[in-house]
């Protein structure tokens, strides 16, 4: 039985025991129209999408919630919406909990180097240069995990007692919070707060680009959210590509 959570002033969540994607109904939306704040939540997806086209398995028990944001940004800082999300979802997780859940670069959570939960970033541009609207579809494994998927992990593994509802309350309140403050400041506090959040710094990673893999030292985000790794004794900046946590002392381009 889901319970219809609080939501902050300004927004409206519309629940639905089982959907095909909290994101394509979202955008559905907003082609449509809706306005900025709108949350879709679901019990469960049966076309649940990951990033890079992947699935996104989504059984009831976990949080699958997609956001429509119409933020007055030009197009080429539509993704600092990923590091606001995930800052608001890292804080509100750490609120109800002593999970020490950290981010990692571009849109992931993990505990203990394994994913407890994902962003998907969808956006149109208003054909003038500006965003039209963004959409933040958030899944966190909450109760479950797909079992096949050595590298994912669950909250209620981790110790967690709270309810998906819980999450969305203490969620949403933060993530506007961020959402106002980025919008009148900018992306340095949310860079600076995401820094926090993140996994160690100088923490051993790989970096799987279009061309290559590079192994080095993860050094946080810049300015503009690109990923900077150090890698014989120099910076790489990364704007797209997928990160793994390195266990070991390997280094090197392959
Ligand atoms: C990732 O690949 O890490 C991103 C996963 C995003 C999953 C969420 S669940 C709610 C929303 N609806 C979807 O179909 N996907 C996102």
């Amino acid at each position: 039985m889901m319970r219809h959570p609080q939501v902050p002033q300004g927004c409206q969540l519309f629940a639905h025991k089982s959907i095909g994607s909290t994101s394509e109904e979202a955008r559905r939306l907003a082609e449509e129209g809706a306005p900025d704040r709108i949350v879709i939540w679901a019990g469960e997806q049966t076309s649940g999408r990951g990033r890079h086209g992947r699935q996104w398995t989504s059984p009831p028990g976990n949080l699958y919630h997609s956001i429509i944001f119409r933020p007055d940004c030009p197009v080429a800082e539509a993704a600092q919406l990923g590091f606001v999300v995930g800052v608001a979802m890292a804080s509100a997780i750490r609120a109800l909990s002593d999970i020490p859940v950290v981010l990692k670069w571009p849109n992931d959570l993990l505990i203990d180097e394994k994913k407890v939960a994902g962003i998907l970033l969808d956006s149109a541009d208003d054909g003038a240069g500006g965003v039209a609207w963004v959409i933040a579809g958030i899944g966190v494994n909450i109760e479950n995990h797909p079992e096949d998927l050595p590298d994912a992990t669950d909250l209620r593994a981790a110790g967690a007692t709270f309810s998906v509802e819980d999450l969305i309350e203490a969620f949403l309140p933060k993530l506007f919070v961020r959402l106002d403050e980025w919008q009148r400041d900018g992306f340095a506090p949310i860079r600076y707060q995401w820094n926090e959040l993140a996994m160690a710094f100088a923490s051993r990673i790989s970096v799987k680009l279009p061309d290559r893999t590079v192994t080095g030292d993860f050094e946080g985000i810049d300015a503009s959210g690109n990923l900077i790794l150090r890698h014989d004794g120099r910076l790489i900046y990364v704007a797209a590509g997928d990160v793994f946590p390195v266990s070991n002392s390997a280094t090197g381009v392959s």
